[in-house]
């Protein structure tokens, strides 16, 4: 299928569109690189020998996007553009609301203007706030806490409007914590600056990072800091395929959310211990004050996405996570922030 791709120079989106290339279809790439970087986009078409396909354009230009769209037929979007840092949602609300719900706003629009009718969407965790239970189930109360969880549940609840209304096929996948690398070390998670835990550990094991601050240590969990459930992005990228693959077979127009997840919590601390193991050696830290807009515990049930998109996550083990990331930071040059 011809794939539009938006936010493919990104982090998770540069992993899909090498996995579409290698599964058959054919990627074209929207970005305006606010986030993501060329270098990505282009090392997961040349990793399978392809030339990149790539616009340059943004969600918050709807020109743009009506002309991505006028130019070629596509059989499909996935749409992983969006800001996706709690902490700056706490401090930025208009930055997120208008980029992730406006510009998916801009998108559905453009898509039922060309006539494109599947969408995967990349939903959050974030949905479910302070979860009343764990592990968290699609059918929990979304409740979000921060300005980031509102904006994907929003996201979520137009798209389920364009379904009824135009016959949009929709699914959201909340995602718990993407988290890993290419397990030939090509591509990598490259937030500048980055502010997500298992690079930042990884980075100043190998010297190359900030110090460590670890946000909390009175959390009610069992060593007080926050727990999470890390997901290979590999299987994020297979969770997009099955639900792809979903989609076609529904009639009419069609929404759904789906948690993917290992279904496995993690804390903070363990995160550490996990890359000391990997890297064979000693990694310090400091505790540092909670950071706002955290909620103490996320991880997923996953029997959703199991039963229904038949999709399972491939890798289950924190350290075999921690290692992929590990070995395509320590294979790339140190990048400026
Ligand atoms: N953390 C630290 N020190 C750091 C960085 C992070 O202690 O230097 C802690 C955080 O406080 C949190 C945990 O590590 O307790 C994980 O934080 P991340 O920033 O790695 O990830 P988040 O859980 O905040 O958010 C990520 C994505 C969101 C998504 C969420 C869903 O960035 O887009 O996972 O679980 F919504």
């Amino acid at each position: 299928m011809r794939i539009l791709v938006c936010g493919g120079a990104g982090y998770i989106g540069s992993h899909m569109v090498r996995m579409l290339l290698e599964t058959g279809h054919d990627p074209v790439v929207f970005d305006d690189l606010s986030t993501g970087h060329l270098w990505a986009m282009e090392t997961a078409f040349r990793g399978v020998g392809r030339e990149p396909c790539f616009i340059k354009g943004s969600l918050g230009d709807i020109g743009a996007l009506e002309a991505c769209f006028a130019g070629q037929a596509f059989d499909g979007v996935m749409h992983f553009a969006a800001m996706s840092q709690v902490a700056e949602s706490m401090v930025k609300p208009g930055a997120y609301y208008h980029n992730n719900v406006s510009g998916t706003i801009n998108l559905l629009r453009s898509m039922v203007g060309a006539g494109v009718g599947r969408l995967i969407f990349s939903s959050s965790a974030a949905v479910y706030g302070l979860a009343d239970e764990t592990p968290i189930r699609d059918e929990a109360a979304a409740d979000p806490i921060n300005p980031y969880g509102r904006t994907k549940l929003m996201a979520e609840k137009i798209m389920a409007d364009f379904a009824a209304v135009h016959g949009l096929k929709a699914a959201a996948l909340r995602y718990f914590n993407a988290a890993g690398a290419h397990p030939d070390g090509s591509l990598v998670e490259d937030h500048r600056p980055e502010t997500h835990l298992i690079p930042i550990v990884i980075k100043s094991a190998l010297g190359r990072g900030k110090p460590i601050r670890i946000f909390g240590d009175d959390y009610p969990t069992p060593d007080g800091t926050c727990v999470r459930d890390y997901v290979h992005v590999q299987d994020l990228a297979t969770a997009h395929l099955a639900a792809l693959k979903y989609l076609e077979q529904r009639e009419g127009g069609f929404f759904d959310s789906f948690n993917i997840g290992t279904g496995r919590g993690h804390s903070n601390l363990e995160v550490v211990r996990s890359v000391e193991r990997v890297g064979g050696r000693k990694v310090d830290f400091d505790f540092a004050e909670r950071r706002p807009g955290d909620p103490p515990v996320l991880y997923a049930d996953v029997a959703k996405a199991a039963r229904t998109l038949n999709w399972r996550p491939s890798f289950t083990e924190l350290d075999d996570i921690v290692a992929t990331a590990w070995r395509a930071e320590t294979a790339s040059a140190p990048r400026d922030e």
